[in-house]
């Protein structure tokens, strides 16, 4: 089961990509530091503490300020950001001049196959009109076989799939014109996110081609319900009972030696031309290659 939440947004009558960007580089500008402290007391901590074992390249899709980078590099991970938000490298970069932040759109990433051990993104796939396939398709190109995913969304948990019809009947009543005019909002009512339910969530992950693992409650849902007295006792009873996200652990599968071998062929054939291109570029004087391909688009 999947929900499409709208919102009153800064995107002038559209809700494609393009506005959804701006609404997130508003979000974020003005912002002048990330709010990073210690990284154990994060609600997704024991989460990432069981995934993130040994240090490795890990990208962060969709970054935001860049406080998760900076604990990823502190626990000795090589850490890389992207994000489309230009405001929001700028509040990461300014905090921290280190941390390798890249302006990108994290559908069409500018990294090379197989770069990373883990790829980790909190709350960023949800925010596509089209759906999360595109951006969960890139992970898994940029992913090494067998890497590991950490994406998480907004859950259709218990306590909201009890309240779907009200939900429903909300947007309809947000939708009107005289209801928007009556609450003094100035922007439209325009899509804001998917919401999923922890089942529809791993069929998309499967659909993308990745192996799902399990499938983790975090945080709290801030709507208030006639029914709110009664969560610590259904949260005990029921794992997704009233959890903001769900966030997916996933692997990118390893493939039979014999399935993948026309694709080493052809891997090879490319790295044997990139090394000759190396080659070419020293006598010029500029550098060769890292392991994760250089970005294209810096911030
Ligand atoms: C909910 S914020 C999460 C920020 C950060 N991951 C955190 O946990 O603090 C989602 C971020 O994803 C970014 N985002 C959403 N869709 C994106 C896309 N297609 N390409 C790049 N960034 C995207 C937004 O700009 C925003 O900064």
């Amino acid at each position: 089961m999947i929900y499409k939440q709208y919102d009153y947004g800064p995107a002038a009558g559209s809700d494609g990509a393009g506005a959804m960007q701006a609404r997130w580089d508003g979000h974020w500008s003005g912002r002048h530091d990330w709010g990073a402290s210690d990284h154990t007391r994060e609600a997704l901590w024991p989460t990432i503490a069981d995934v993130v074992g040994r240090p490795g390249a890990l990208l962060e899709a969709g970054c935001g300020t860049g406080k998760w980078i900076y604990y990823f590099n502190r626990l000795g991970h090589r850490a890389v950001g992207i994000d489309y938000a230009p405001s929001a490298l700028r509040v990461a970069t300014s905090a921290d001049p280190s941390l390798c932040v890249v302006r990108g759109d994290c559908r069409a990433m500018p990294f090379a196959d197989d770069s990373f051990h883990y790829l980790f993104a909190s709350g960023t796939v949800e925010h596509d009109l089209a759906g999360p396939d595109a951006a969960l398709g890139e992970f898994l190109r940029v992913l090494k076989p067998g890497g590991w995913l950490m994406s998480s969304v907004p859950c259709l948990n218990v306590e909201r799939r009890m309240m779907y019809g009200w939900l429903v009947a909300r947007d309809w009543l947000k939708r009107r014109e005289w209801l928007r005019r009556l609450a003094r909002k100035r922007d439209p009512y325009v899509f804001y996110q998917y919401v999923f339910s922890p089942n529809a969530y791993r069929r998309v992950l499967e659909r993308c081609g990745f192996q799902v693992v399990g499938l983790r409650p975090y945080g709290e849902q801030c709507d208030r319900t006639p029914i709110d007295f009664l969560r610590p006792l259904l949260r005990r009873r029921l794992r997704f009972y009233c959890p903001h996200m769900v966030m997916g652990i996933a692997r990118k599968p390893v493939r039979h030696p014999e399935e993948i071998a026309p694709e080493v062929a052809r891997k090879r054939a490319v790295r044997w031309g990139a090394r000759r291109q190396d080659r070419t570029s020293a006598v010029h004087g500029s550098s060769s290659s890292s392991e994760m391909a250089a970005a294209r688009v810096t911030v």
